[in-house]
């Protein structure tokens, strides 16, 4: 199977909110997040992905009501886990749900979800996803132990952390690289779907493709920086072909 891409369209929102944020029906709001979305599906991306932050920083709710209408592919909703965010969840049915750590003061999401830690709040919250039909994947930091942590509490995929492997340099970010691919191996193992996402851009990709089993690649800010100077539809074709000779 080819490997996939969700592209993350936040920055989108963000543009958008940075000068229409107390105004959202004021004329001619721009960028248009759905017309981004369409860009991005018209270039050959396999999803959307969007994070509903509890602080609604970028996306709001009805962003994710109207994406859910008009994506063609998939949607996939990144969100933490709390009651208000998850009532949305269920009632906008993505076909995926990415959980991830939230805090308020994160310029986006820093560390990894403790699911060990963190285990029986989680539990229930991926049990009414997945009865309503969301598949569940849990972004986590590339540990063996919080790979067995997802199995166990009964995720379908993970999505690996990468932003340790993009902020690190030299050896450091040899070992960092290691450490993803035996998660990834560790994680197919358990028959746990394989994700990665965060940092990714269209240098480092190239060592993303060393990593074995992947299936989808999550990835935002470097294409939406990208689509600044040759549009989103480039953007996405250009991140596209950088992924097109990965062999799992
Ligand atoms: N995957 C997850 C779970 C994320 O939280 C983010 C950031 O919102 C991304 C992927 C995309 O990261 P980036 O914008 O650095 O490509």
């Amino acid at each position: 199977m080819s490997l996939k891409l969700g592209v993350n369209i936040d920055h989108v929102a963000t543009l958008r909110q940075a000068r229409y944020a107390e105004t959202p029906d004021a004329e001619n709001v721009e960028p248009d997040l759905l017309a981004a979305a369409s860009e991005c599906e018209r270039a050959g991306a396999h999803g959307i992905t969007v994070h509903l932050r509890a602080d609604r920083r970028h996306i709001q709710d009805r962003d994710v009501q109207r994406l859910r209408e008009s994506v063609m592919t998939k949607l996939n909703l990144e969100m933490g886990n709390t009651p208000e965010i998850l009532a949305i969840a269920l009632q906008i049915l993505p076909e995926d749900v990415c959980l991830v750590p939230e805090n308020r003061r994160e310029v986006t999401t820093e560390g990894g979800l403790d699911v060990i830690r963190n285990f029986k709040q989680l539990e229930p919250t991926i049990q009414r996803l997945q009865s309503a039909g969301v598949r569940v994947s849990m972004f986590i930091d590339p540990s063996p132990g919080q790979v067995e942590a997802s199995k166990k509490i009964g995720a379908d995929a993970i999505e690996l952390h990468t932003g340790a492997f993009a902020n690190a340099t030299g050896k450091a970010r040899e070992q960092e690289l290691k450490y993803l691919a035996e998660a990834a191996v560790f994680a197919d193992e358990l028959q746990l779907q394989v994700n990665a996402g965060h940092g990714i851009n269209y240098t480092n990709i190239r060592d993303i493709l060393r990593l074995p089993h992947l299936a989808e690649l999550n990835i935002g800010h470097s294409i939406v920086s990208r689509a600044t100077f040759v549009g989103m539809e480039t953007a996405v074709r250009e991140m596209l072909a950088a992924m097109r000779d990965y062999c799992a």
